[in-house]
């Protein structure tokens, strides 16, 4: 029998928390269309965890553009993105998101969310849930995005959690292969097609409990996350005893 012990959950934002997606699509399409440049759903769907400027050179499929056009462009589009969410901030909490995180504080279990956005506190803000986590790693605090492991490296590290006990939600391909890098568990949220490289997978984060979270663990056909093949880029020390209240989920399997 093996065990698995869970201190610590890891959400991602864009996906997970906040159903942005749509928002994130129709800024891209409006500056697409002032801009001619060719864009749709699909390729949107390809920027799904990605970096803002790793958005942009997909968009660009090979084209390049000076640092500075692809600046304003970046700016522009960032401005329509936040026209539209300051609008719609409410909609976009995703069902089952809250519940879980107070489930997982009751528990004592650590939680902290790890993104590629670079407005990832401001959203956090704007949904009113930033005061509920215990670290936030995003788009401005690291130099390599997902599929690196950098961001959820520097998130465990902030709550002085062992990537091995920490367990990742993600909806995005690049944010699962970052969680497998980093050595964490990770529980994929959408369709197999996107996600199936996951540990486990969920539809969605609606009626899922800490419990649950364990049980679709356990039943992975996988083992023991694989160990960080690369240390994180450097970042200064944030030395974090454990909590006296740190809580963990524990599960077994036969192996
Ligand atoms: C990711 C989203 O979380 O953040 C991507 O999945 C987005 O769609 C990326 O491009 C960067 O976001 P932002 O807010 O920095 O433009
Ligand atoms: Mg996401």
């Amino acid at each position: 029998m093996e065990t698995i012990e869970i201190t610590a959950v890891i959400f991602d934002l864009d996906g997970v928390i906040a159903d942005t997606s749509e928002y994130h699509y129709l800024s891209w399409q409006r500056l697409a269309d002032e801009e001619g440049l060719p864009f749709d759903r699909q390729v949107n769907e390809r920027l799904r965890g990605k970096s803002r400027r790793a958005s942009l050179d997909i968009i660009l499929g090979g084209h390049t553009v000076d640092d500075e056009q692809a600046a304003a462009w970046l700016e522009r589009k960032n401005d329509y993105f936040m026209q539209i969410f300051r609008d719609h901030a409410t909609e976009c909490l995703l069902p089952g998101v809250v519940p879980l995180i107070q489930e997982l504080r009751l528990a004592g279990i650590k939680v902290g969310v790890g993104s590629a956005s670079r407005n990832a506190r401001w959203i956090l803000q704007q949904l009113g849930i930033a005061e509920l986590l215990d670290a936030i790693i995003d788009g401005l605090d690291v130099e390599h995005s997902k599929p690196a492991p950098d961001v959820f490296l520097h998130v465990a590290d902030q709550m002085g959690v062992a990537a091995a006990h920490c367990v990742v939600l993600e909806d995005a391909a690049a944010g699962i292969e970052a969680a497998l890098a980093a050595g964490m568990w990770v529980i994929g949220l959408g369709p197999g097609q996107r996600v199936g490289h996951a540990h486990a997978r969920f539809d969605s984060l609606e009626g899922v409990t800490p419990a649950a979270i364990i049980a679709a663990l356990a039943g992975a056909s996988r083992r023991t996350p694989t160990p960080n093949p690369q240390p994180p880029t450097p970042q200064p020390p944030t030395p974090q005893p454990p909590t006296p209240h740190a809580g963990t989920l524990a599960g077994r399997w036969a192996s």
